[in-house]
């Protein structure tokens, strides 16, 4: 793979990058900048710019009333690596003007210059450029201003307060390509083209963070819903409610993507490195109903001898909604289930939670007497039901009512021995699903009203939504920090499991999966461009339910695991799980044999034949659990992706890649790198017994060639090849020795 090695020589500090096997670039100046920001005075605007952090430039902006600098943010000031030695910035700045003239100000290889319009020598539009080795400029983007045409930067008030909403404009060009913007289901690395609104449902996390391939990264540091949109030649990004407008933008050599996560990560947070047995194989199910049930599943995987990590007890294993205990009745004995199931198999546990509170909870009297429960602007009312009783979400944006929540479940779970959460249905608002009365009524769905405009400690769903998630994986990440007494960013002993998250969710010791899908080929396959997409977001840590999570009503075989039709697709989409940052199977499951509530998902669940092969991918897993320890590091220490979407490593040395990926070809949205040295495409229809896999040319200097995993036949790349795919073999070339990729020696 390429990597570049930038040895910045600095007056205060050297930062040596660490990738034994990488390609030095020589050794560069770093330009330190020569301001330390500009606040523009602009009629009733006010806009403050600062260099921030290695190659980037912070922007903010207000009408009339001046920030106070403690506005939400997800971005650290000072950044975890920069020119800025430890020194926060806060609104600081050396030069005020007011717009009649031009500044510009440098940091690293970027430039921001302030310019007038239609003739005005002033300058009140930014510009930011990059400046390449031979000192010459590239425009990356510029507030997008056409002659006589909304203003770029635009604001309005639409409520009776102080809150504005704001859209703000950038010029791009018909072949920019876009990549991140956190999640969605639409098979597209590349964005470009979408309207995307900034709104959490259930498998989708808009999250308005992405790089461009001209070799910027962008940040709308915003907590606001809104909206995201790549137009041809203008991107728009919306607020609908703001009290300041904060954006960033970072550069690097176009095509260097390594350097690009490497910048934004040093802003949004760096993943600490995971516990080691989240690295193993976590089984899950709707639902393990009790602790009988439980600790047979365990004494299960000791007979048969099949490894597993971590056990999840899925919803409904309360007695209420907001208890946030385990029923009694149902769990008689927590400490003596969970010690079983370390003993019979190693494995720990994780339990699930909702933010949801109904009025019969045992919490809920405190809760509401405390005010750590969201209401409505319009009152204290309810946000959304579940099965018969309305239900209020608590405030995760309210540190007491996020120690509540911990000092509940410390005393529930984690002293009885389940010490990790499952942060489900978590999107905010409601319960994150696409209707509301969620539970009640399967004949009104999807009611064309808004969400409710929730209000918590920090302001309303509109103002604030965004940030309900990534302060509830911040509840869990606190209490586990509080009660491990260790720092965040050091290794994590404790993991949870989130349906959602936000800018720098990557920072908590906490992992994200792609929702509730159907159990579908097609999901299946567009569940690869979601996971590239968190991975461009920065999200490293990324998972997904094996198998699919629930029947897609119209297709008679999904998630019945007594039908041949879906055993095949279960067997292709776990021996894909493999193959991500961590490897899950969960669903609710269909069957025609078993008398119970729910069917059953283990390995043993799929039929004599599918067994073996199921396990032996649980067996590989274990086997690279080196290589995973490698890449997660690689993650932990510069933000190099673990899910690695073709553009990364191979635009420079294979020209197709970035025709392919614009285009959003299969090759570029269900084919990647995981880590350096495995290239993995699952199989994503029925009924093969061969595939097709482009295999991307690689640069002259790096290890060639492709070797099939399976044969150990190899490849040139630049090609399409086609391999035998029988039901056992995901289609996975490797590059290297295998030995080293088995001892993780791959950098
Ligand atoms: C710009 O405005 C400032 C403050 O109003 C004034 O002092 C200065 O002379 C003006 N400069 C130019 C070039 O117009
Ligand atoms: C900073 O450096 C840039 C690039 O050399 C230059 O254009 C700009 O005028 C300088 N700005 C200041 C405030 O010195
Ligand atoms: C300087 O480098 C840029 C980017 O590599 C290139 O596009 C440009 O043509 C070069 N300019 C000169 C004058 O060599
Ligand atoms: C536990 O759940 C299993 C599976 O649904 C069920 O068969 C069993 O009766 C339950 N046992 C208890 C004690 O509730
Ligand atoms: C709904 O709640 C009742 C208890 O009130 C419980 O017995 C039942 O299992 C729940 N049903 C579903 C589908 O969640
Ligand atoms: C963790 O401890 C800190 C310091 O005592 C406290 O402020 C915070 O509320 C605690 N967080 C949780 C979730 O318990
Ligand atoms: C791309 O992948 C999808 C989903 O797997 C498949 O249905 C479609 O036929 C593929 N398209 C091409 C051109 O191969
Ligand atoms: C799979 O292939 C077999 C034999 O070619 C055929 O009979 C069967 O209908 C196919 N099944 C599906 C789901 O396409
Ligand atoms: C492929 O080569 C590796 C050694 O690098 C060896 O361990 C493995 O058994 C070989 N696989 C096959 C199918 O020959």
């Amino acid at each position: 793979m390429i990597q570049f090695v930038f040895c910045w020589v600095l007056g205060i500090s050297v930062i040596p990058l660490v990738w034994a096997n990488a390609i030095p670039a020589g050794d560069l100046e770093y330009f330190m900048p020569n301001s330390t920001g500009f606040r523009m005075q602009h009629g009733f605007e006010t806009i403050l710019v600062q260099p921030f952090g290695y190659d980037g430039f912070r922007v903010r902006a207000w009408p009339y009333r001046p920030p106070t600098g403690n506005e939400i943010s997800f971005i650290y000031d000072p950044p975890l690596e920069g020119f800025e030695n430890g020194k926060a910035h806060g609104m600081n700045f050396d030069t005020a003007f007011n717009g009649n003239r031009t500044m510009a100000i440098r940091n690293g290889n970027i430039i921001v210059r302030t310019s007038g319009w239609g003739g005005n020598p002033g300058g009140y539009r930014l510009a930011f450029y990059r400046v390449e080795k031979n000192e010459s400029e590239t425009l990356l983007t510029n507030e997008y201003a056409p002659l006589k045409s909304i203003n770029p930067r635009y604001y309005r008030w639409p409520g009776p307060g102080s809150e504005f909403s704001a859209e703000f404009s950038f010029s791009t060009t018909p072949d920019e390509q876009i990549y991140g913007t956190g999640t969605q289901q639409d098979h597209m690395v590349n964005k470009k083209g979408s309207v995307i609104d900034l709104i959490n449902f259930n498998t989708h996390i808009p999250t308005p963070v992405f790089m461009s391939n001209k070799g910027y990264g962008f940040i709308w540091n915003m907590p606001s819903e809104g909206r995201m949109e790549f137009g041809p030649v203008r991107n728009k990004f919306t607020a609908d409610l703001a009290t300041v407008v904060d954006y960033v933008i970072v550069a690097a050599p176009s095509g260097d993507y390594d350097t690009l996560q490497r910048r934004l990560s040093a802003l949004t947070g760096r993943a600490p490195p995971p516990p080691l047995f989240s690295l193993g194989f976590i089984q899950s199910k709707l639902r393990y109903e009790n602790q009988t049930e439980v600790e047979l599943l365990a004494q299960r995987f000791k007979d048969l001898n099949i490894p597993v990590s971590l056990i999840v007890i899925d919803y409904q294993s309360w007695a209420h909604q907001g208890d946030w205990q385990l029923d009694p009745r149902l769990w008689p004995d927590v400490a003596s289930m969970a010690e079983k199931v370390k003993d019979l198999t190693g494995a720990e546990m994780m339990a699930s939670l909702w933010p949801s509170v109904a009025d019969d909870s045992d919490n809920y009297l405190e809760l509401i007497a405390n005010g750590f429960l969201s209401a409505t602007r319009s009152g204290p009312g309810t946000t959304d039901s579940w099965n018969g009783s309305y239900i209020r979400n608590y405030d995760s944006t309210n540190p007491a009512a996020r120690e509540f929540l911990w000092k509940t479940l410390k005393r529930n779970y984690y002293e009885k021995g389940i010490k990790n959460f499952w942060i489900d249905q978590a999107d905010g608002g409601a319960l994150g699903e696409a209707y509301e009365n969620n539970g009640q009524s399967s004949y009104i769905e999807s009611i064309p009203f808004t969400l409710p405009n929730t209000l918590y400690a920090v302001g309303s769903q509109f103002s604030a939504g965004k940030l309900y998630p990534w302060a509830h994986q911040q509840a869990i990440e606190e209490g586990f920090r509080n009660v491990t007494e260790t720092k965040m960013g050091t290794e994590c002993e404790h993991i949870s499991l989130s349906r959602s998250g936000y800018i720098g969710s990557q920072r908590f010791c906490s992992m994200i999966w792609s929702g509730d899908t159907t159990s579908v080929w097609d999901t299946l396959a567009v569940q690869v461009a979601s996971g590239l997409s968190a991975a461009a977001t920065g999200w490293g840590w990324w998972t997904m339910d094996a198998g699919g999570f629930q029947a897609d009503p119209t297709v008679p075989w999904s998630a019945n695991i007594d039908t041949p039709q879906y055993r095949e697709l279960y067997v292709r989409w776990f021996q894909w799980a493999t193959f991500l940052p961590f490897m899950r199977t969960h669903g609710s499951r269909e069957c025609n044999t078993q008398n119970a509530y729910t069917c059953s998902n283990e390995p043993w669940s799929y039929g004599e034949t599918n067994t073996p092969i199921i396990v032996s991918y649980i067996k590989l897993r274990y086997q690279l659990q080196p290589y995973l320890q490698t890449i997660f590091d690689q993650f932990h220490q510069t933000g190099r992706s673990i899910m690695r979407p073709l553009y990364m490593d191979f635009e420079r040395t294979d020209p197709h890649i970035a025709e392919m990926t614009r285009k959003n070809t299969n090759a570029t949205t269900q084919q990647y790198m995981f880590g350096p040295r495995l290239l993995v495409t699952p199989v994503t229809t029925p009924n093969v017994t061969e595939w097709s896999v482009y295999l991307p040319q690689i640069g002259t200097r790096e290890i060639k060639p492709w070797t099939y995993w399976w044969t150990n036949e190899t490849y040139a790349g630049g090609q399409i090849v086609t391999v035998p795919a029988p039901i056992e073999h995901i289609p996975l070339f490797y590059l290297g020795r295998q030995e080293d990729i088995f001892s993780g020696d791959v950098f």
